[in-house]
C-alpha cells in the first residue's frame, strides 16, 4: 500500500484506473492507493497510518470473498447430447460468480468451431488450438471474453443441446440491472445517506441502481487485472451446445485421448490452471423424456414429445459408441472429474479438492431439472417499518396483521392448490425473527395424503439464515439518525453497500455467506416453497435466481405487502411475477414513506 490513513474516515473513489482514497477534511487531500476491487468501505482500514505501520491487507476472508485468491479453473462439461450441458455451464457460472466472486466465462465450443471442411484435416487441431489460446487469454491476462467470430450460430431447432437461451427468455452474459427503488426512495436514500429502499407497498417500481456503475467501474479498471484479489478465481467454463456436430473436436473430451490432449493444453496455459471434468450422465429415460418435453415448451413447439425421445434414443444408442465415458479403470484417477448422473441423484467426486472444486462438487448435487416454484415475501408491516427504525426485533402493525392473514388465504388456495384445484406439497421457510414468524402465523399445516405420501403442509421451517441484516450498533436507529450522527458510516455505506459492514454487525457480503448452504438446500427441493423472510436477505436471493450480478442487488425493490413468484425449470431462465396481496398502508402509516 503506498498511501498512509489516519484511521479515521477515509473514502476510496474509483474513477480512473487507480482508485483514490479522500482524506477526511481535518488532513485535507486525496492519495492513490492500490485498493482492492471490493469493500471499498473498508479500504482506509487496510493502509499504513501512525498507529498501524503494518496493516492488513486484504478484507476479513468471508466465504462470499474469500476462497483460494486467484485460482484459477477450467471445467469442461462433457456427455451425451441432449443432457443439459449447457443449462448446467449457466447455472454453475451464477453460483460461482454470486456466492464466491468467481470471475466466470462461458466457452461454446460450437460457437469457437467453424464446421469441419472434411477435405481439411487440419480443422480440427487449428479449432482446438484456437479455442485454447481464447482461454489462455481471457485467464491469464484477464481479457474480454472473446467473442466467437468464426461462424453463424446455429439455429435451436439445430442445437441438439438446449440452453435456455431461447427468444424472450435468453440468457445474456450480464442481465440489465434489476428493478430498483423508485425516485421517491432514491431521493429519501440520498436524504439519510444510507437508506436505500424504504418502506413502499408499491409493487411498481423501476430505474436502475447506481452500484452497477460502480462495480462496471472496479470491474474495468486495470489495477484489477494485475491484482492477485480476484476473490475465488477465474474460471472458464467449457461445454458444446452441438454436442454431435462438435464430437470429433478435442475440446469434446468424448474420449480418453481427447481428455489427455486438454489435460495437457491446460497444463501449458500455467502449472496453476486446474483442470476439471464434469460428465453429465442422464440414464433415466423418464428424465430424458422431461427435458425434452421442457426444451419443447421452451422452443414453443408443445409438450408432445415421444417422437422426439424416440429419435433421441435411437441418436444416443449410436453416439454411445463412440462416445467413451470417464473411466473408472484407474486410468483417468489422477485428473479431477465429476461424475454427475440423473441430475443430483448420484455424484462421484475424483480428486476435487480445493476451495471451489469442493464447492461445485456440493453444488452439483443438489442440482435437478423439475420446476422450481418460490414465493418470496417480507413479513408484514412491522412496528419498527412504521417508526423507519432499521433492524430489532418488532412484532407486526394492524396492517401488518392483516397482510398475514391475506397470506394466509393466499398459501391455502394458491401455493398448496398452483393448479387451482387439487392440493400439491408445500413447503414454508421464515428467519427466525418475530415478524416473520408472526406472518406466517395463520397459515394451516393440514395433514394431507398426495401420492400415497403422508404430508404436513407448509410445514414451519425456520433459519437463522433466513434473518434480516444485522445493523449492529444502529439497530434500532432511523436513517436519519444514523445520517446525522454517523455521517462518516452513512458515507461509506452509501459508496460501498454490499461491502460495507455495520459497526459490529454486518454486510450484504455477510449474509451471502450465510445463504450459501441454505441456497443449496433450496436447489435440491422439488415441492412450492414459500419464504417469508426480509429486505436486503431477499434482495439477494432474488438477484441470484433471476440471474443478476450480486453487486446490482442491494437497492432491488422488495415491497411489503406483496409475494414475489418466480419459477425457472431444468432448461429456462427464471421468471417473475408479483402479486401484490395488500393491505395498502396509508401514507401517514409510512412515516414519511
Ligand atoms: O427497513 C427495513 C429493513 O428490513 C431493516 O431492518 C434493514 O436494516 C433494512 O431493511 C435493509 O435494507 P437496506 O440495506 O436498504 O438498509
Amino acid at each position: 500500500m503506498s498511501g498512509e490513513a489516519s484511521g479515521a474516515l477515509a473514502a476510496v473513489e474509483v474513477s480512473g484506473d487507480v482508485p483514490t482514497l479522500h482524506r477526511p477534511s481535518s488532513l485535507g487531500g486525496s492519495v492513490s492507493v492500490p485498493a482492492p476491487g471490493y469493500a471499498k468501505s473498508q479500504a482506509h482500514l487496510l493502509m499504513k497510518s501512525e498507529h498501524n505501520p503494518n496493516p492488513t491487507e486484504l478484507p476479513p476472508p468471508i466465504a462470499a470473498l474469500g476462497g483460494n485468491q486467484g485460482d484459477m479453473h477450467v471445467v469442461v462439461l462433457i456427455g451425451m447430447p441432449e443432457v443439459g450441458k449447457p443449462f448446467l455451464a449457466k447455472r454453475m457460472r451464477q453460483y460461482l460468480r454470486f456466492f464466491h466472486g468467481a470471475d466466470c466465462a462461458l466457452f461454446d465450443i460450437a460457437a469457437h468451431t467453424p464446421r469441419a471442411d472434411p477435405s481439411d484435416k487440419g480443422t480440427v487441431d487449428r479449432n482446438a488450438q484456437r479455442l485454447s489460446a481464447s482461454i489462455a487469454s481471457w485467464m491469464l491476462n484477464g481479457g474480454q471474453q472473446p467473442v466467437p467470430a468464426q461462424h453463424e450460430a446455429a439455429h435451436p431447432l439445430e442445437k441438439d443441446e438446449h440452453d435456455g437461451d431461447v427468444g424472450a427468455a435468453a440468457w445474456p452474459e450480464r442481465h440489465a440491472p434489476p428493478p430498483a427503488a423508485d425516485a421517491d426512495a432514491r431521493a429519501a436514500d440520498d436524504a439519510a445517506g444510507a437508506a436505500d429502499a424504504p418502506e413502499s407497498t408499491d409493487a411498481r417500481c423501476s430505474g436502475p441502481p447506481a452500484a452497477a456503475a460502480a462495480a462496471a467501474i472496479v470491474r474495468g479498471a486495470p489495477s484489477y487485472k494485475g491484482q492477485k484479489v480476484v476473490d475465488s478465481g477465474r474460471c472458464a467454463i467449457v461445454y458444446a451446445s452441438e454436442t454431435i456436430r462438435t464430437f470429433a473436436e478435442h475440446w469434446s473430451g468424448s474420449s480418453k485421448e481427447r481428455r489427455r490432449w486438454i489435460a495437457q493444453s491446460v497444463k501449458q496455459m500455467s502449472a496453476s490452471v486446474k483442470l476439471i471434468f464434469i460428465e453429465v450422465k442422464v440414464l433415466d429415460p423418464q428424465l430424458l423424456r422431461n427435458n425434452i418435453a421442457i426444451k419443447r415448451a421452451a422452443l414453443g413447439l408443445g409438450s408432445s414429445c415421444e417422437d422426439d425421445f424416440r429419435t433421441v434414443e435411437a441418436r444416443n444408442k449410436d453416439f454411445s459408441k463412440s462416445f467413451v465415458t470417464l473411466q473408472d479403470d484407474g486410468s483417468e484417477d489422477d485428473m479431477s472429474y465429476v461424475l454427475f448422473i440423473n441430475y443430483g441423484q448420484k455424484v462421484v467426486a475424483n480428486r476435487m479438492h480445493g476451495f471451489l472444486r469442493m464447492r461445485i462438487a456440493q453444488f452439483l448435487s443438489t442440482i435437478h431439472t423439475e420446476t422450481h416454484t418460490l414465493y418470496l415475501t417480507r413479513h408484514g408491516q412491522s412496528e419498527y417499518n412504521r417508526l423507519r427504525k432499521i433492524g430489532g426485533n418488532s412484532g407486526l402493525t394492524s396492517y401488518g396483521l392483516e397482510y398475514a392473514r391475506r397470506l394466509a388465504a393466499f398459501s391455502e388456495g394458491t401455493i398448496c392448490r398452483e393448479d387451482g384445484t387439487n392440493a400439491n406439497k408445500a413447503r414454508l421457510w421464515t428467519s427466525s425473527m418475530r415478524r416473520t414468524n408472526e406472518t406466517a402465523q395463520f397459515i394451516p399445516h393440514p395433514q394431507v395424503a398426495i401420492d400415497g405420501d403422508k404430508w404436513v403442509q407448509m410445514s414451519h421451517r425456520v433459519y437463522r439464515n433466513l434473518d434480516e441484516i444485522f445493523a449492529g450498533e444502529y439497530e434500532g436507529l432511523t436513517y436519519e439518525e444514523v445520517a446525522a450522527n454517523h455521517q462518516d458510516e452513512a458515507f461509506l455505506r452509501k459508496v460501498d453497500k454490499i461491502g460495507y459492514r455495520y459497526p459490529r454487525g454486518e454486510s450484504y457480503y455477510d449474509i451471502i455467506s450465510r445463504l450459501d448452504p441454505l441456497v443449496h438446500e433450496l436447489e435440491s427441493y422439488h415441492e412450492p416453497t414459500l419464504i417469508v423472510s426480509h429486505q436486503a436477505v431477499l434482495r439477494l436471493l432474488y438477484a441470484y435466481l433471476m440471474g443478476y450480478d450480486r453487486e446490482d442487488s442491494t437497492k432491488i425493490a422488495i415491497p411489503l405487502h406483496t409475494v414475489l413468484k418466480l419459477t425457472y425449470n431444468g432448461w429456462s431462465r427464471c421468471t417473475e411475477e408479483r402479486v401484490f396481496l395488500g393491505p395498502e398502508v396509508p401514507q401517514g402509516e409510512l412515516a414519511g414513506h
